[in-house]
Protein backbone atom coordinates (compact mmCIF):
# COMPACT_ATOMS: atom_id res chain seq x y z
CA UNK A 1 0.00 0.00 0.00
CA UNK A 2 1.39 3.56 -0.87
CA UNK A 3 2.15 6.48 1.85
CA UNK A 4 -1.34 8.10 1.58
CA UNK A 5 -1.24 11.97 1.37
CA UNK A 6 -2.09 12.56 5.13
CA UNK A 7 0.95 10.73 6.17
CA UNK A 8 3.45 12.84 4.34
CA UNK A 9 5.67 15.10 5.68
CA UNK A 10 6.78 16.97 2.86
CA UNK A 11 3.67 17.99 1.48
CA UNK A 12 5.46 20.94 -0.65
CA UNK A 13 8.12 18.23 -2.30
CA UNK A 14 8.06 19.29 -5.62
CA UNK A 15 7.69 22.86 -4.72
CA UNK A 16 3.77 23.27 -6.30
CA UNK A 17 3.05 26.08 -3.40
CA UNK A 18 5.61 29.19 -2.28
CA UNK A 19 8.14 28.02 0.26
CA UNK A 20 7.38 31.24 2.08
CA UNK A 21 5.93 31.04 6.18
CA UNK A 22 2.79 32.12 5.21
CA UNK A 23 2.29 29.36 3.03
CA UNK A 24 4.30 26.81 5.04
CA UNK A 25 2.06 27.55 8.49
CA UNK A 26 -0.68 26.75 6.52
CA UNK A 27 1.01 23.52 5.49
CA UNK A 28 1.21 22.90 9.01
CA UNK A 29 4.89 24.11 9.61
CA UNK A 30 5.25 26.05 13.07
CA UNK A 31 2.29 24.70 14.70
CA UNK A 32 2.74 24.66 18.53
CA UNK A 33 6.65 24.47 18.71
CA UNK A 34 6.74 26.36 21.55
CA UNK A 35 4.58 23.58 23.35
CA UNK A 36 6.69 20.46 21.63
CA UNK A 37 10.29 22.54 23.29
CA UNK A 38 7.71 22.69 26.27
CA UNK A 39 7.75 19.42 27.40
CA UNK A 40 11.23 19.11 28.15
CA UNK A 41 14.74 18.12 26.41
CA UNK A 42 14.07 14.31 28.18
CA UNK A 43 10.63 13.83 26.48
CA UNK A 44 11.77 14.92 22.85
CA UNK A 45 14.70 12.15 22.80
CA UNK A 46 12.52 9.61 24.36
CA UNK A 47 9.99 10.36 21.74
CA UNK A 48 12.69 10.26 18.75
CA UNK A 49 13.84 6.98 20.17
CA UNK A 50 10.32 5.59 19.88
CA UNK A 51 10.10 6.67 16.81
CA UNK A 52 13.02 4.61 15.61
CA UNK A 53 14.31 7.04 12.88
CA UNK A 54 17.80 6.13 11.42
CA UNK A 55 19.74 9.59 9.93
CA UNK A 56 19.06 9.85 6.63
CA UNK A 57 22.77 10.62 5.49
CA UNK A 58 23.56 7.32 4.89
CA UNK A 59 25.08 5.30 7.75
CA UNK A 60 20.75 4.91 9.25
CA UNK A 61 22.25 5.74 13.10
CA UNK A 62 19.71 5.82 15.59
CA UNK A 63 19.09 9.48 15.57
CA UNK A 64 17.41 9.77 19.62
CA UNK A 65 20.52 7.81 21.11
CA UNK A 66 22.86 10.01 19.11
CA UNK A 67 21.41 13.06 20.64
CA UNK A 68 21.44 11.06 23.95
CA UNK A 69 25.27 11.29 23.32
CA UNK A 70 25.19 14.86 24.00
CA UNK A 71 26.09 15.97 27.05
CA UNK A 72 23.28 17.22 29.42
CA UNK A 73 24.85 20.15 31.49
CA UNK A 74 27.88 22.29 30.33
CA UNK A 75 31.41 22.02 31.38
CA UNK A 76 31.52 26.07 30.33
CA UNK A 77 31.73 24.72 26.49
CA UNK A 78 28.50 25.71 24.29
CA UNK A 79 27.01 22.77 22.38
CA UNK A 80 26.41 22.81 18.77
CA UNK A 81 24.41 21.08 16.02
CA UNK A 82 25.61 21.11 12.59
CA UNK A 83 23.28 20.30 9.45
CA UNK A 84 24.86 18.41 6.81
CA UNK A 85 23.39 19.34 3.52
CA UNK A 86 26.42 18.49 1.47
CA UNK A 87 25.14 16.50 -0.36
CA UNK A 88 27.04 15.14 -2.92
CA UNK A 89 26.60 11.29 -2.95
CA UNK A 90 25.80 10.77 -6.63
CA UNK A 91 22.67 9.43 -7.37
CA UNK A 92 20.88 11.67 -4.61
CA UNK A 93 19.04 15.08 -4.75
CA UNK A 94 16.88 14.58 -1.92
CA UNK A 95 17.99 17.58 0.53
CA UNK A 96 17.75 20.03 -2.47
CA UNK A 97 13.93 19.71 -2.97
CA UNK A 98 13.65 20.31 0.81
CA UNK A 99 16.06 23.67 0.88
CA UNK A 100 14.48 24.92 -2.06
CA UNK A 101 10.62 23.82 -1.65
CA UNK A 102 10.03 22.87 2.07
CA UNK A 103 12.79 24.99 4.21
CA UNK A 104 10.66 25.62 6.97
CA UNK A 105 11.00 22.13 8.23
CA UNK A 106 14.20 22.30 8.31
CA UNK A 107 14.44 25.74 9.96
CA UNK A 108 11.89 24.60 12.60
CA UNK A 109 13.44 20.97 13.25
CA UNK A 110 16.76 22.62 13.58
CA UNK A 111 15.39 25.14 16.89
CA UNK A 112 13.54 21.73 18.38
CA UNK A 113 16.58 19.53 17.52
CA UNK A 114 18.98 22.12 18.96
CA UNK A 115 17.24 22.88 21.73
CA UNK A 116 17.07 18.75 22.74
CA UNK A 117 20.74 19.25 22.26
CA UNK A 118 21.39 22.29 24.72
CA UNK A 119 22.67 23.91 21.61
CA UNK A 120 22.08 27.68 21.01
CA UNK A 121 23.64 27.40 17.50
CA UNK A 122 23.22 25.80 14.45
CA UNK A 123 24.87 25.88 11.02
CA UNK A 124 23.44 24.43 7.77
CA UNK A 125 26.27 23.15 5.93
CA UNK A 126 25.04 23.69 1.68
CA UNK A 127 27.19 22.17 -0.81
CA UNK A 128 28.87 25.18 -2.83
CA UNK A 129 26.68 23.83 -6.21
CA UNK A 130 23.47 24.41 -4.49
CA UNK A 131 23.38 28.21 -4.70
CA UNK A 132 20.16 29.05 -5.21
CA UNK A 133 18.85 26.11 -2.88
CA UNK A 134 21.18 28.37 -0.03
CA UNK A 135 19.75 31.33 -1.09
CA UNK A 136 15.98 30.10 -0.45
CA UNK A 137 16.98 29.02 2.88
CA UNK A 138 18.55 32.12 3.77
CA UNK A 139 15.34 33.71 2.65
CA UNK A 140 13.52 31.55 4.99
CA UNK A 141 15.84 31.61 7.80
CA UNK A 142 15.09 35.67 7.25
CA UNK A 143 11.60 35.94 7.51
CA UNK A 144 11.49 33.44 10.63
CA UNK A 145 13.98 35.66 12.70
CA UNK A 146 11.35 38.35 11.34
CA UNK A 147 8.60 36.65 12.64
CA UNK A 148 10.13 35.96 16.30
CA UNK A 149 10.70 32.51 15.62
CA UNK A 150 14.19 32.54 15.53
CA UNK A 151 16.50 34.61 18.00
CA UNK A 152 15.96 35.68 21.12
CA UNK A 153 13.00 33.79 22.65
CA UNK A 154 12.59 31.86 19.56
CA UNK A 155 8.79 30.75 18.70
CA UNK A 156 7.92 32.09 22.12
CA UNK A 157 9.86 29.33 23.87
CA UNK A 158 12.02 31.01 25.82
CA UNK A 159 14.71 29.04 24.05
CA UNK A 160 16.91 31.59 22.33
CA UNK A 161 18.88 30.26 19.30
CA UNK A 162 20.73 31.09 16.22
CA UNK A 163 21.17 29.75 12.66
CA UNK A 164 23.23 29.77 10.13
CA UNK A 165 24.08 29.02 6.72
CA UNK A 166 27.52 28.26 5.63
CA UNK A 167 28.05 27.21 1.99
CA UNK A 168 30.79 24.64 0.90
CA UNK A 169 33.12 24.77 -2.22
CA UNK A 170 32.14 21.65 -3.40
CA UNK A 171 33.58 18.66 -2.32
CA UNK A 172 32.45 15.47 -2.08
CA UNK A 173 35.03 14.75 1.27
CA UNK A 174 33.38 18.00 2.87
CA UNK A 175 29.69 15.83 3.89
CA UNK A 176 31.79 13.43 5.91
CA UNK A 177 31.26 14.88 9.13
CA UNK A 178 34.75 15.72 10.78
CA UNK A 179 35.78 16.75 7.21
CA UNK A 180 32.59 19.29 7.31
CA UNK A 181 33.33 20.49 10.61
CA UNK A 182 36.91 21.11 9.78
CA UNK A 183 35.76 23.05 6.40
CA UNK A 184 33.28 25.04 8.57
CA UNK A 185 35.99 26.09 10.87
CA UNK A 186 37.74 27.56 7.60
CA UNK A 187 40.13 24.62 7.63
CA UNK A 188 40.84 22.19 4.47
CA UNK A 189 38.10 19.55 4.84
CA UNK A 190 39.79 16.09 5.70
CA UNK A 191 38.77 13.90 7.93
CA UNK A 192 39.62 13.09 11.55
CA UNK A 193 40.07 9.46 13.43
CA UNK A 194 37.16 8.95 15.67
CA UNK A 195 36.99 8.86 18.71
CA UNK A 196 37.21 11.34 20.10
CA UNK A 197 33.59 11.71 18.23
CA UNK A 198 31.92 14.93 17.52
CA UNK A 199 29.37 15.08 20.57
CA UNK A 200 32.34 14.93 22.83
CA UNK A 201 34.71 17.33 20.56
CA UNK A 202 33.59 18.23 17.76
CA UNK A 203 33.20 21.81 16.29
CA UNK A 204 35.87 24.47 17.38
CA UNK A 205 35.86 21.53 20.05
CA UNK A 206 32.73 21.93 21.83
CA UNK A 207 29.96 18.78 22.02
CA UNK A 208 28.39 18.44 18.53
CA UNK A 209 26.21 16.57 16.29
CA UNK A 210 26.11 16.30 13.08
CA UNK A 211 22.91 15.23 11.45
CA UNK A 212 21.13 15.14 7.73
CA UNK A 213 19.18 17.53 6.41
CA UNK A 214 16.44 15.14 5.68
CA UNK A 215 16.63 13.50 9.53
CA UNK A 216 16.36 16.76 11.01
CA UNK A 217 13.46 18.06 8.74
CA UNK A 218 11.32 15.62 9.66
CA UNK A 219 11.85 15.84 13.76
CA UNK A 220 8.47 18.34 13.61
CA UNK A 221 6.02 16.20 12.15
CA UNK A 222 7.17 13.38 13.84
CA UNK A 223 7.23 15.40 17.88
CA UNK A 224 3.32 16.33 16.73
CA UNK A 225 1.93 13.30 16.04
CA UNK A 226 4.12 11.16 18.32
CA UNK A 227 6.83 8.67 17.82
CA UNK A 228 4.71 5.37 17.70
CA UNK A 229 3.05 6.80 14.47
CA UNK A 230 5.99 7.14 12.51
CA UNK A 231 7.15 3.94 13.54
CA UNK A 232 4.23 2.31 11.95
CA UNK A 233 5.32 2.65 8.68
CA UNK A 234 8.16 -0.02 7.72
CA UNK A 235 9.22 -2.97 9.02
CA UNK A 236 10.55 -3.10 13.03
CA UNK A 237 14.05 -1.29 12.87
CA UNK A 238 13.60 0.29 9.54
CA UNK A 239 10.38 2.16 9.88
CA UNK A 240 9.65 5.75 9.26
CA UNK A 241 8.55 7.16 5.77
CA UNK A 242 11.56 8.00 3.80
CA UNK A 243 11.89 10.34 -0.04
CA UNK A 244 13.45 8.00 -2.33
CA UNK A 245 15.23 9.46 -5.54
CA UNK A 246 14.41 7.29 -8.41
CA UNK A 247 16.65 8.08 -11.67
CA UNK A 248 18.56 6.36 -14.84
CA UNK A 249 16.50 4.02 -17.35
CA UNK A 250 12.93 4.88 -15.48
CA UNK A 251 10.20 6.68 -17.75
CA UNK A 252 9.08 9.32 -15.45
CA UNK A 253 12.37 9.78 -12.37
CA UNK A 254 11.36 11.77 -9.20
CA UNK A 255 12.26 12.09 -6.03
CA UNK A 256 8.96 10.86 -3.54
CA UNK A 257 8.21 10.50 -0.18
CA UNK A 258 7.56 6.63 0.50
CA UNK A 259 6.43 4.25 3.41
CA UNK A 260 10.31 2.74 4.11
CA UNK A 261 10.17 -1.14 3.53
CA UNK A 262 8.51 -1.12 0.45
CA UNK A 263 9.44 -3.17 -2.46
CA UNK A 264 11.95 -1.66 -4.82
CA UNK A 265 9.86 -3.02 -7.64
CA UNK A 266 6.78 -1.35 -6.47
CA UNK A 267 8.44 2.23 -6.09
CA UNK A 268 9.37 2.06 -9.37
CA UNK A 269 6.80 1.02 -10.95
CA UNK A 270 4.23 3.18 -9.27
CA UNK A 271 6.26 6.09 -8.90
CA UNK A 272 8.63 6.25 -11.54
CA UNK A 273 6.42 5.07 -14.09
CA UNK A 274 8.25 1.82 -14.67
CA UNK A 275 11.84 0.58 -16.12
CA UNK A 276 12.35 1.72 -19.91
CA UNK A 277 11.41 -0.98 -21.91
CA UNK A 278 9.79 -3.07 -19.14
CA UNK A 279 10.24 -4.90 -15.97
CA UNK A 280 12.33 -7.78 -17.97
CA UNK A 281 14.26 -5.29 -19.25
CA UNK A 282 15.93 -4.43 -15.90
CA UNK A 283 19.81 -5.04 -15.51
CA UNK A 284 20.74 -4.00 -11.96
CA UNK A 285 19.64 -1.40 -9.72
CA UNK A 286 22.43 0.89 -7.38
CA UNK A 287 20.16 1.10 -4.56
CA UNK A 288 20.95 3.79 -1.91
CA UNK A 289 23.16 6.31 -3.73
CA UNK A 290 27.10 5.46 -5.23
CA UNK A 291 28.35 3.96 -2.37
CA UNK A 292 25.80 1.03 -2.19
CA UNK A 293 26.73 -2.65 -3.80
CA UNK A 294 24.73 -2.55 -7.09
CA UNK A 295 21.77 -5.92 -7.38
CA UNK A 296 20.92 -7.54 -10.21
CA UNK A 297 17.35 -8.04 -11.23
CA UNK A 298 16.76 -11.39 -9.61
CA UNK A 299 17.74 -9.82 -6.30
CA UNK A 300 15.47 -6.47 -6.98
CA UNK A 301 12.28 -8.18 -8.07
CA UNK A 302 11.19 -8.82 -4.96
CA UNK A 303 13.71 -7.04 -1.99
CA UNK A 304 12.53 -4.37 0.38
CA UNK A 305 13.77 -1.00 0.08
CA UNK A 306 14.96 -0.86 4.26
CA UNK A 307 18.66 -0.97 5.89
CA UNK A 308 18.22 -4.48 6.88
CA UNK A 309 16.70 -5.92 3.78
CA UNK A 310 19.06 -4.54 1.71
CA UNK A 311 22.27 -5.38 3.91
CA UNK A 312 20.94 -9.02 3.88
CA UNK A 313 21.96 -8.44 0.35
CA UNK A 314 25.43 -7.05 1.06
CA UNK A 315 24.37 -3.32 -0.34
CA UNK A 316 22.62 -1.00 1.87
CA UNK A 317 19.47 1.46 1.84
CA UNK A 318 22.56 4.75 1.72
CA UNK A 319 21.35 7.88 0.44
CA UNK A 320 18.24 6.19 -1.29
CA UNK A 321 19.50 7.36 -4.22
CA UNK A 322 17.79 4.51 -6.48
CA UNK A 323 19.64 4.55 -10.08
CA UNK A 324 18.29 1.87 -12.49
CA UNK A 325 20.21 0.39 -15.28
CA UNK A 326 18.33 -1.50 -18.08
CA UNK A 327 19.63 -3.90 -20.24
CA UNK A 328 21.25 -1.42 -22.66
CA UNK A 329 24.04 -0.60 -20.17
CA UNK A 330 27.61 -1.50 -19.90
CA UNK A 331 27.96 -2.15 -16.26
CA UNK A 332 31.72 -2.54 -16.31
CA UNK A 333 32.14 1.31 -17.61
CA UNK A 334 28.98 2.57 -15.44
CA UNK A 335 31.03 1.36 -12.25
CA UNK A 336 34.67 2.47 -13.74
CA UNK A 337 32.77 6.07 -14.05
CA UNK A 338 32.16 5.58 -10.17
CA UNK A 339 35.44 4.21 -9.76
CA UNK A 340 37.22 7.83 -11.54
CA UNK A 341 34.99 9.51 -9.36
CA UNK A 342 36.32 8.26 -6.18
CA UNK A 343 39.78 8.89 -6.88
CA UNK A 344 38.94 12.33 -8.33
CA UNK A 345 37.43 12.97 -4.89
CA UNK A 346 40.02 11.24 -2.30
CA UNK A 347 41.66 13.49 0.20
CA UNK A 348 44.91 12.06 -0.08
CA UNK A 349 45.97 11.83 3.62
CA UNK A 350 45.85 7.65 3.67
CA UNK A 351 47.72 5.87 1.42
CA UNK A 352 45.40 2.65 0.97
CA UNK A 353 42.89 5.02 -0.20
CA UNK A 354 45.00 7.80 -1.83
CA UNK A 355 47.12 5.29 -4.32
CA UNK A 356 44.00 2.62 -4.08
CA UNK A 357 41.79 4.46 -5.23
CA UNK A 358 43.84 4.92 -8.23
CA UNK A 359 44.59 1.67 -9.07
CA UNK A 360 41.10 0.83 -9.10
CA UNK A 361 40.07 3.20 -11.72
CA UNK A 362 43.12 1.87 -13.75
CA UNK A 363 42.42 -1.45 -13.45
CA UNK A 364 38.61 -1.08 -14.32
CA UNK A 365 39.27 1.28 -16.96
CA UNK A 366 41.06 -1.93 -18.59
CA UNK A 367 38.55 -4.26 -17.66
CA UNK A 368 35.71 -1.79 -19.50
CA UNK A 369 38.08 -3.02 -22.65
CA UNK A 370 38.88 -6.52 -21.29
CA UNK A 371 42.43 -6.11 -21.77
CA UNK A 372 43.32 -7.63 -18.83
CA UNK A 373 43.69 -11.28 -17.62
CA UNK A 374 41.12 -13.30 -15.99
CA UNK A 375 43.39 -13.64 -12.87
CA UNK A 376 43.31 -10.12 -12.51
CA UNK A 377 39.43 -9.49 -11.70
CA UNK A 378 40.79 -11.61 -8.74
CA UNK A 379 44.21 -8.62 -7.90
CA UNK A 380 40.98 -6.54 -8.24
CA UNK A 381 39.02 -8.16 -5.78
CA UNK A 382 42.00 -8.51 -2.82
CA UNK A 383 42.61 -5.16 -3.72
CA UNK A 384 39.08 -3.41 -2.77
CA UNK A 385 39.43 -5.98 0.26
CA UNK A 386 43.21 -4.54 1.44
CA UNK A 387 41.69 -0.89 0.59
CA UNK A 388 38.11 -1.57 2.74
CA UNK A 389 38.44 -0.50 6.62
CA UNK A 390 42.12 0.42 6.57
CA UNK A 391 41.50 4.25 6.40
CA UNK A 392 40.65 7.01 8.19
CA UNK A 393 37.05 8.01 6.86
CA UNK A 394 34.48 5.60 5.00
CA UNK A 395 35.09 7.37 1.54
CA UNK A 396 37.16 4.70 0.43
CA UNK A 397 35.10 1.60 2.07
CA UNK A 398 32.30 3.44 -0.37
CA UNK A 399 34.91 3.86 -3.29
CA UNK A 400 35.34 0.09 -3.57
CA UNK A 401 31.98 -1.46 -2.53
CA UNK A 402 30.33 -0.44 -6.01
CA UNK A 403 33.58 -2.14 -7.47
CA UNK A 404 32.94 -5.47 -5.58
CA UNK A 405 29.20 -5.53 -5.73
CA UNK A 406 30.10 -5.75 -9.74
CA UNK A 407 32.67 -8.36 -8.98
CA UNK A 408 29.95 -10.34 -7.00
CA UNK A 409 27.66 -10.26 -9.65
CA UNK A 410 29.04 -9.63 -13.16
CA UNK A 411 32.12 -11.48 -13.23
CA UNK A 412 31.20 -13.99 -16.10
CA UNK A 413 30.62 -10.94 -17.68
CA UNK A 414 33.99 -9.21 -17.16
CA UNK A 415 35.56 -12.66 -17.85
CA UNK A 416 33.50 -12.89 -21.17
CA UNK A 417 35.00 -8.95 -22.40
CA UNK A 418 38.35 -10.17 -21.68
CA UNK A 419 38.08 -13.14 -23.92
CA UNK A 420 36.42 -11.05 -26.77
CA UNK A 421 39.51 -8.56 -26.12
CA UNK A 422 42.30 -11.39 -26.32
CA UNK A 423 40.24 -12.73 -29.67
CA UNK A 424 40.17 -9.43 -31.23
CA UNK A 425 44.42 -8.44 -30.02
CA UNK A 426 45.94 -11.28 -28.49
CA UNK A 427 47.19 -11.19 -25.09
CA UNK A 428 46.95 -7.80 -23.54
CA UNK A 429 50.42 -6.35 -22.49
CA UNK A 430 50.76 -7.08 -18.48
CA UNK A 431 50.80 -3.60 -16.65
CA UNK A 432 50.47 -3.48 -12.93
CA UNK A 433 47.31 -2.12 -11.14
CA UNK A 434 49.97 0.68 -9.65
CA UNK A 435 51.63 2.03 -13.09
CA UNK A 436 49.89 5.02 -14.20
CA UNK A 437 48.82 5.07 -17.69
C1 LIG B 1 32.73 10.51 2.10
C2 LIG B 1 31.48 10.77 2.88
C3 LIG B 1 30.56 11.70 2.41
C4 LIG B 1 29.39 11.96 3.12
N1 LIG B 1 28.51 12.86 2.60
C5 LIG B 1 27.37 13.14 3.31
C6 LIG B 1 26.45 14.11 2.82
O1 LIG B 1 26.64 14.71 1.76
N2 LIG B 1 25.33 14.35 3.56
C7 LIG B 1 25.09 13.70 4.75
O2 LIG B 1 24.08 13.97 5.40
N3 LIG B 1 25.95 12.78 5.22
C8 LIG B 1 27.07 12.50 4.54
N4 LIG B 1 27.96 11.58 5.05
C9 LIG B 1 27.66 10.96 6.36
C10 LIG B 1 28.10 11.89 7.51
O3 LIG B 1 29.45 11.61 7.85
C11 LIG B 1 27.26 11.70 8.76
O4 LIG B 1 27.23 10.34 9.08
C12 LIG B 1 25.81 12.16 8.58
O5 LIG B 1 25.76 13.50 8.19
C13 LIG B 1 25.08 11.97 9.89
O6 LIG B 1 23.74 12.37 9.76
P1 LIG B 1 22.53 11.41 10.11
O7 LIG B 1 22.85 10.75 11.44
O8 LIG B 1 21.38 12.31 10.20
O9 LIG B 1 22.45 10.41 9.01
C14 LIG B 1 29.14 11.28 4.34
C15 LIG B 1 30.05 10.33 4.80
C16 LIG B 1 31.20 10.08 4.08
C17 LIG B 1 32.16 9.06 4.60
S1 LIG C 1 39.80 7.43 3.37
FE1 LIG C 1 40.37 8.73 1.64
S2 LIG C 1 39.04 10.51 1.79
FE2 LIG C 1 38.94 9.47 3.79
S3 LIG C 1 40.54 10.45 5.03
FE3 LIG C 1 41.52 8.73 4.02
S4 LIG C 1 42.39 9.57 2.10
FE4 LIG C 1 40.90 11.06 2.88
Amino acid sequence: MALSDKDRIFTNLYGVEPWNLQAARRRGNWDGTAGIIGKGRDWIIEEMKASGLRGRGGAGFPTGMKWSFMPKTSDGRPSYLVINSDESEPGTCKDRDILRHDPHTLIEGALIASFAMNAHACYIYVRGEYYNEAAVLQAAIDEAYEAGLLGANAAGSGWDFDLYVHRGAGAYICGEETALIESLEGKKGMPRLKPPFPAAVGLYGCPTTVNNVETIAVVPTILRRGGAWFAGFGRPKNSGTKIFCIQGHVNKPCNVEEEMSIPMRELIERHAGGVRGGWDNLLCVIPGGSSTPLLPKSVCDDVLMDFDALREHKSGLGTAGVIVMDKSTDVIKAIARLAQFYKHESCGQCTPCREGMGWQKRMMDRMVEGRAEIEEIDLLESITRRIEGHTICALADGGVWPVQGLIRHFRPLMEERIAQYKQRHGDPEKTLPMAAE
